[in-house]
């Protein structure tokens, strides 16, 4: 089964096309490493499968929605709960603690019980190694311990995957392991991951299925054996040759 389907996307901005006929399923429960060069549209695509900007033909199904050219609001507010939304500056509140941030949506967006909630926020936090750290204000956390504190307040909502925009770029080397693990494990639980990156190893170690996005298309896409080790598309190996370089 697809976590998620695109049938024939197309979005522009403007006379520039943006996303170019983009056709791509992703499994259920599997791990996608979506990788190309910078414009790409690796952005855009994330927010189109997140309901978060419209696009212009073409549909993306979302479990059992459907996401159209005029979507409802309606149906763009059920799919955003569906996947988690992760960005590279993590948006944490500041002037909450992490157990508050993690709290936040459950209570406002869910109305869960507080207590419940706090609870739910706790366990999660302790699921991305950070229960000492329930009660740090952001300023008082790494970058790394952020964006595990913005990993675990996405999956406060329950969603049945994460989109993840080059959450480990602002990284130091040592701290975008921890964050990169703590995705390999949310793997194993069975969410859909869908992880925009540019570390090669991240791809080769824990997705099922790398994408290659360049100039709007999909230019290549299959396991990672396939794509890394022996890409087909001359674009690819180019990209492959910058990034590793
Ligand atoms: N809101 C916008 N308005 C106009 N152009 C945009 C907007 N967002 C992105 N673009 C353009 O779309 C192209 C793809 O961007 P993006 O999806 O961010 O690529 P990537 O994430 O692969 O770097 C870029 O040329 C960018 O300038
Ligand atoms: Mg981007």
């Amino acid at each position: 089964m697809n976590a998620v389907t695109l049938h024939h996307v197309t979005k522009r901005y403007g006379a520039r096309t943006i996303l170019d006929d983009v056709s791509l399923a992703i499994p259920a429960g599997q791990t996608v490493a979506l990788i190309g060069p910078s414009g790409g549209g690796k952005s855009t695509l994330l927010r189109c499968i997140n309901g978060l900007t419209t696009f212009d033909a073409g549909g993306i199904h979302v479990g059992q929605h459907l996401l159209m050219p005029r979507t409802s609001r309606e149906t763009a507010s059920a799919v955003r709960r569906m996947f988690g939304m992760i960005f590279q500056d993590f948006q944490l509140f500041p002037h909450l603690t992490a157990l508050e941030n993690v709290m936040e949506a459950p209570l406002q967006v869910l109305k869960q019980p507080r207590a419940a909630a706090r609870e739910e926020a706790q366990r999660l936090l302790a699921r991305v190694g950070l229960a000492e750290r329930a009660d740090h204000y952001p300023r008082q956390l790494s970058g790394g311990q952020k964006q595990r504190v913005a990993i675990a307040r996405a999956l406060a909502m329950k969603p049945q995957g994460l989109l993840c925009d080059e959450i480990t770029s602002a990284l130091d080397p040592e701290l975008k392991c921890e964050v990169l693990d703590t995705l390999q494990e949310l793997r194993s639980d069975g969410l859909t991951l869908i992880v925009v990156t540019h570390e090669m190893g991240f791809a080769r170690r824990a997705a099922d299925q790398v994408a290659v996005l360049a100039d709007g298309r999909v230019i290549e896409y299959g396991s990672p054996d396939k794509v890394l080790e022996n890409p087909q598309v001359e674009r690819t190996q180019k990209f492959l040759r910058q990034v590793l370089a």
